[in-house]
């Protein structure tokens, strides 16, 4: 059999993107072996995209057990809040020389993992891409999105560039940016006005367009967001960050977002790394967000 001699990648956490990723990437020709909580030494996903349907069967290694395998690159898909106990057994001995992508929403995970391990190299990317999971096993391709990757460090621009390449000819749409902190910035800026609201009206994006209290509290979200950015050192207006929410509301209207799913399955929400990210910056910078700060408290109170 032949051997690959394309990078081998372990996916942390293969729910609907983690395992995208991992499907298109083993299809590309590269080796794939997922980490989880699987006893099972291997598993099948399949992959749903219109009328094609592709499946693979892994290797699983259970994180907190595992010796990891050789690897060049390590994807951490799991949710921003399960990020620093998914890596914790992992931490101790992860060479420095495996890049840990972060593709999660939200932000702030990371700094856990810096505290612990310095040295590591992170590359976050966001995407747009829309997949949601059948079954436990089945990824259906809702859209194929936009992903844009980079380096928290500009000396690791090159790898990101790599990256993109690679994931680019694994059919997953990627361009490597240099700006990636203000790109996570404006997507979280659009999720801490959607994803927060979903759950107190209980309704799709798109009917967030439609309610004059939602509209409302979206605008002062942003406002909020906007001052906290400036004060980060990145330029943003409310306004243009209230015109972006409204968009992307546009254009996922019949979508539930992963908030509310996460809510509505009883299953903790990333509110924490969303609009909980805004106010722990907000607080270095000594600004006020008061309506950032009443939606991560109701948010928070109703996981309880
Ligand atoms: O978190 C989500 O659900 C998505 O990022 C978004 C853009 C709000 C669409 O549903």
């Amino acid at each position: 059999m032949a051997v690959s001699t394309r990078p081998h990648w372990l996916v942390l956490g293969a729910g609907a993107i983690g395992g995208l990723w991992a499907l298109r990437l083993a299809a590309a020709g590269h080796p794939v072996t997922l980490l989880g909580r699987q006893a099972a030494p291997t598993r099948r996903l399949v992959l749903e995209d219109g009328n094609h349907s592709l499946s693979h069967d892994f290797p699983c290694l259970d994180h907190r057990r595992a010796q990891l395998p050789a690897a060049e690159r390590l994807l951490v898909a799991t949710k921003a809040g399960a990020t620093a106990d998914a890596l914790a057994p992992l931490l101790p001995a992860l060479p420095a020389t495996l890049p840990l992508v972060l593709l999660q929403n939200g932000m702030g995970q990371e700094a856990a993992l810096l505290a612990a391990r310095p040295d590591l190299v992170l590359l976050p990317a966001i995407t747009t891409a829309g997949v949601f999971c059948r079954d436990a096993d089945t990824r259906v391709l809702a859209g194929a999105g936009q992903t844009r990757i980079g380096a928290l460090d500009a000396a690791q621009q090159p790898l990101a560039d790599t990256i993109a390449r690679e994931w680019q000819a694994a059919g997953l749409a990627t361009s490597a940016v240099t700006d990636i902190a203000a790109q996570r910035w404006q997507k979280l800026a659009v999720n801490c006005a959607i994803n927060p609201l979903t759950v107190r009206f209980r309704c799709r994006n798109g009917a967030l367009l439609d309610n004059p209290e939602a509209l409302a509290l979206m605008e002062a979200v942003c406002a909020e967001v906007a001052a906290v950015m400036q004060a980060e050192g990145l330029a943003a207006s409310g306004d243009a960050l209230f015109a972006s929410a409204q968009a992307v509301a546009a254009a996922t209207a019949a979508n539930t977002s992963s908030m509310l799913a996460d809510a509505e399955a009883g299953r903790a929400t990333e509110i924490d790394f969303l609009n909980g990210h805004v106010l722990r910056c907000a607080a270095r910078h000594g600004i006020a967000c008061p309506v950032n700060a009443a939606l991560v408290t109701e948010i928070a109170a109703r996981a309880h």
